[in-house]
């Protein structure tokens, strides 16, 4: 990309008259030039034994079966590379993730703060708050005496069955890109490395490690790896992580195309890539552009030691890209000060600060997605009634490598059986945050029961005995597992319509990893989306169910109506088997493929405009407890302008949507700029958006294009309810990127 474009791409989220706090945009910059000169001249003075130091490393973890021998100064976590004293090198101490330190299998006892689940962070649309959030979880991660955070989780929801879907951010490449940027840049203020994981096309948890995706180069540039692109351009992550899944047949962590010939060439990435832990298939991948094999004992051999030292002995062409492999890890650890600044294990927590920012985000991104006017809730209420999802303990959180363990330890635990990658060793966990409790602190003369739903009268019973029903109902996802279908399980869709028959002042408070049916929609008086909300859930929900809070909060992902509208009705690989490589009998096969080229680069909502189809609720979606009015829209090249005004009766967030309706005569609809806008009752403000170009273009033999034409763009309060085109012409462009 061009250097004036790159600087158009940086601002395109500024407000001439902003508003927001601009904390994401004044983070200082990682100089990975500088970093990466001085890595150059570290890599000369390095032995041939210290070549092999910094490409591999293990889970510091007793997994059960031969364990090798753990470093003393490592710690429980995810990841340990040794350093180089002689070098002044330090060692790498690695820790799970995007949503704040995580328990590593129950093995940590120390408790942190649980941000709310990527997806709920996303439907903040806020990059500031992004930041802060990142900042907070990498403050953490130090103070634990961690140096990086394998954090920066952005693959594109193409299905919302996907397990990690809560992990994730959003369906659409600009909203991620900008979102994981901004989290990046916190983490790392912290003189500490973050990752941006999994690269790329990791759609799907089902055969993760075998699945093979197809797609068009010019589909995955305009949508997976558009993300990636602009997250690491607003990042400047330390590191990538690269993903379990193969892509035209090539592991993602041995795939020149996506390693070699996009992140390094094309984008001209300076940091390293790790693995993911056991995705390493050969040592070959060093060539394909792994930089670094974590995890090691997980793999089928621990390639990029001692083997790889001998092939660099043997061979200049295997020597240089071992001394290229070393400059990068060293260019990462160089930028993000690791050296300047080393961690130390032991350092002070402020949890209650900390859980301060987990419960803004919570805040943030809550989704008010109905009301019939019964929200907010009256605190002079005198009885509610609380059904279900343990909302007198806790709130829900999703499991797998992320899973962060509260202060305290949580409030309940559930252990699950079989299936999926992570079973055995994760259970269903509630933080420590009880709705309930923060919803009589609200309403304190309202008589407030709770009854748990596993039977239906009885909730039915109190439901009628009282002024408000609230049911909490949740879906629990998990790493390593997708979900069947989108429908709330254990019964819950017919406890909801039972108690919304009982009382017409039913609110349903969904805490789900993401997108669900909701057959009983028409029956209740209102629905919020709290997601897995983090650390300080229960405050944030009873916040916006009484009116404390105005919620803001928008959809990053479309609600489909049903399981038929997506690109794939069924999910690839929902019947296949695992293969069986223990030498026993196997119906098992590691034949599974995914056809992404089905959508292209129409992922979520493009894919419904695309199709005509109505979801349950678009992208973008989401209500507020006054109202919001954007008028004036005028583009002029690669610059919208417009004002918003909050027209209702009291002070509010809305998110501003720009969106192309049309491109030279041919429909497409993309989310082109976006904008988080605070206003008190009656006020405007004026906002400017810098529109990407590439939001615009097609990828086609092997650069960007936009065709000469008129392209019609339209303000939307989602991605279906839009304001008036507006059209301006373009001329013809091309460019690399
Ligand atoms: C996950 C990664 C994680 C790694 C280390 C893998 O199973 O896919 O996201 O960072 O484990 O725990």
């Amino acid at each position: 990309m061009s250097k004036v474009w790159r600087l158009l791409v940086a601002a395109s989220t500024m407000v001439v008259a902003g508003t927001t706090d601009t904390r994401a945009q004044q983070a200082p910059a990682v100089d990975m030039k500088a970093a990466d000169a001085r890595a150059a001249a570290t890599v000369k003075q390095m032995t041939a034994d210290e070549k092999v130091v910094l490409t591999h490393g293990i889970m510091p973890l007793p997994l059960g079966g031969p364990t090798p021998p753990i470093p003393s100064d490592a710690i429980a976590g995810a990841g340990y590379i040794p350093g180089i004293e002689r070098l002044g090198v330090p060692a790498l101490k690695e820790t799970d993730a995007s949503l704040g330190v995580s328990y590593v299998m129950g093995i940590r006892k120390d408790g942190a703060t649980a941000l709310p689940s990527g997806v709920a962070q996303a439907a903040s649309w806020n990059p500031d708050l992004m930041y802060r959030g990142g900042a907070m979880i990498g403050s953490e991660a130090r103070a634990k005496g961690f140096n990086v955070l394998l954090a920066g989780g952005v693959n594109l929801m193409r299905d919302p069955r996907n397990g990690r879907t809560f992990e994730y951010l959003a369906e659409d490449p600009l909203l991620s890109g900008i979102l994981v940027g901004a989290a990046i840049r916190g983490i790392q203020s912290n003189n500490i490395i973050s990752t941006i994981k999994h690269f790329a096309l990791n759609g799907q948890e089902t055969g993760r490690k075998y699945v093979d995706v197809k797609i068009s180069e010019g589909a995955a540039r305009e949508s997976d790896l558009l993300a990636f692109q602009i997250g690491i351009e607003q990042g400047q992550p330390g590191s990538v992580m690269c993903a379990y899944n193969r892509v035209w047949g090539e592991q993602a962590c041995a795939n020149d195309w996506l390693l070699n010939k996009v992140l390094k060439g094309s984008w001209g990435y300076k940091g390293f890539v790790m693995s993911d832990w056991g995705a390493v298939p050969n040592i070959d991948a060093a060539l394909k552009g792994l930089d670094q094999q974590s995890g090691e004992q997980l793999d089928p051999a621990v390639f990029f030691g001692d083997k790889l030292k001998d092939k660099a002995a043997a061979d200049p062409a295997w020597k240089a890209r071992l001394d290229d492999m070393n400059r990068r890890v060293l260019t990462a650890i160089y930028a993000s000060g690791l050296d300047r600044s080393p961690v130390k294990a032991g350092g002070k927590i402020d949890f209650a600060a900390n859980g301060a920012v987990a419960e803004e985000v919570a805040k943030q991104g809550i989704v008010l997605l109905k009301n019939n006017g019964a929200l907010p809730l009256a605190k002079s209420a005198k009885s509610i009634a609380i059904i279900g999802g343990y909302a007198d303990g806790g709130v829900l959180s999703g499991a797998g490598s992320s899973q962060v363990h509260g202060e305290g330890g949580p409030a309940v635990t559930r252990p699950i059986g079989g299936k999926g990658v992570w079973a055995g060793f994760i259970a269903q966990q509630y933080h420590r945050s009880s709705p309930m409790d923060a919803i009589q602190a609200l309403a304190k003369d309202a008589k407030v029961t709770f009854r748990d739903g596993r039977y239906i009268a009885d909730a039915v019973e109190k439901a009628k005995q009282s002024e408000v029903a609230i049911v909490f109902a949740t879906q629990w996802t998990t790493e390593g597992l997708d979900v069947p279908d989108l429908s709330l399980p254990d019964g819950q869709d017919e406890l909801i319509a039972a108690v919304a028959a009982a009382n017409p002042n039913t609110i349903v408070v969904l805490e789900t990893g993401g997108p669900v049916k909701m057959p009983w929609l028409d029956k209740v008086a209102g629905v919020i989306e709290a997601w897995y909300p983090g650390a300080r859930g229960g405050p944030a929900i009873a916040s916006v169910l009484f009116g404390d809070t105005n919620p803001s909060g928008r959809l990053p992902l479309t609600f489909p109506a049903s399981e038929a509208q997506l690109p794939r009705p069924k999910l690839d690989g929902s019947d296949w088997v695992e293969p069986d490589f223990s030498g026993g009998p196997s119906s098992g096969s590691d034949k599974l493929t995914a056809d992404y080229d089905i959508e292209g680069s129409d992922v979520g909502y493009r894919w419904f405009a695309r199709q005509g189809a109505k979801p349950l609720f678009p992208f973008g979606h989401g209500l507020s407890y006054t109202t919001f009015e954007s008028t004036g829209l005028k583009v002029k090249g690669l610059t919208a302008s417009f004002t918003v005004k909050n027209t209702g009766k009291r002070e509010g967030a809305d998110v501003a949507q720009l969106y192309l309706v049309d491109r030279a005569g041919q429909a497409k609809r993309r989310l082109a700029g976006f904008q988080r806008v605070n206003l008190a009752a009656g006020a405007s403000q004026n906002v400017s958006l810098t529109i990407d170009p590439r939001i615009l273009a097609d990828w086609k033999n092997g650069g960007w294009t936009m065709p000469a034409g008129e392209y019609t763009f339209a303000l939307g309060k989602d991605a279906e309810t839009l304001g008036t085109p507006v059209k301006v012409r373009m001329p013809a462009k091309t460019w690399k990127d």
